[in-house]
């Protein structure tokens, strides 16, 4: 894998991102910690005062269709806008009936059933994101989803989180943590 393709969210007392709350929606939580770095790449030093560490890598696309992918790249932000002052990062875990279901079954439960793309797109692009693979890192969460809005859009991202968590496809969810961020820009 290419490192530039891998990411490593260390939780500690130092960090760019304040840790405003560790929320547990389902399963176990993580440890709480003050303050979140990201490293691109394998981290040069392992400190071992961490709270905690999660490792994903961006990858390539597994469901979305041509159409979709063209509404959100004519539709989304880039990470790291002057006003997107909040994050969230929501590692999440999927059950083993969810990986045992074919590539198709999947597909078909995350957007003919639950609509998350199209009720994703709603948002776009007041709410940036990006997804990182974890499950074949060996990593205790299959996903690390990460989000930056402006604390004007703070309000339809708990909507479209709430939305989302009542779908089908959540129902395969057995672990999800919501980490709330924020930045304090000079
Ligand atoms: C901001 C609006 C959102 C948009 C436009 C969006 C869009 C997408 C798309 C297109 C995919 C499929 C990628 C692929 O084809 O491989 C995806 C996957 C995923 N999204 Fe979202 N999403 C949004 C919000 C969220 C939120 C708020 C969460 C968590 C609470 C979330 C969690 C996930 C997860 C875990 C996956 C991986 C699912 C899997 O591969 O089984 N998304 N999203």
């Amino acid at each position: 894998m290419q490192t530039s393709k891998l990411f490593s969210f260390v939780a500690g007392d130092t960090g760019t991102w304040r840790i405003d709350s560790i929320g547990q929606v389902i399963g176990e939580s993580l440890p709480i910690a003050h303050r979140l770095s990201i490293f691109q790449g394998h981290r040069a030093s392992e400190a071992s005062l961490e709270a905690w560490e999660l490792r994903g890598f961006i990858s390539n696309i597994r469901y979305a269709t041509q159409a979709e992918l063209e509404a959100l790249r004519s539709r989304q932000a880039g990470l790291g806008r002057r006003e997107a002052t909040c994050a969230a990062l929501i590692p999440i875990r999927k059950s083993a009936d969810w990986w045992s279901l074919a590539q198709d079954e999947r597909r078909a439960l995350i957007e003919e059933q639950s609509r998350h793309i199209s009720v994703g797109l709603e948002y776009l692009p007041a709410i940036a994101r990006q997804l990182y693979h974890s499950r074949d890192l060996g990593e205790p969460f299959d996903f690390l989803t990460w989000f930056e809005y402006a604390p004007q859009d703070a309000e339809a991202f708990e909507e479209l989180v709430r939305r989302l968590r009542e779908t089908k496809e959540w129902t395969f969810v057995e672990r999800e943590v919501d980490i709330r961020l924020s930045l304090s820009r000079p």
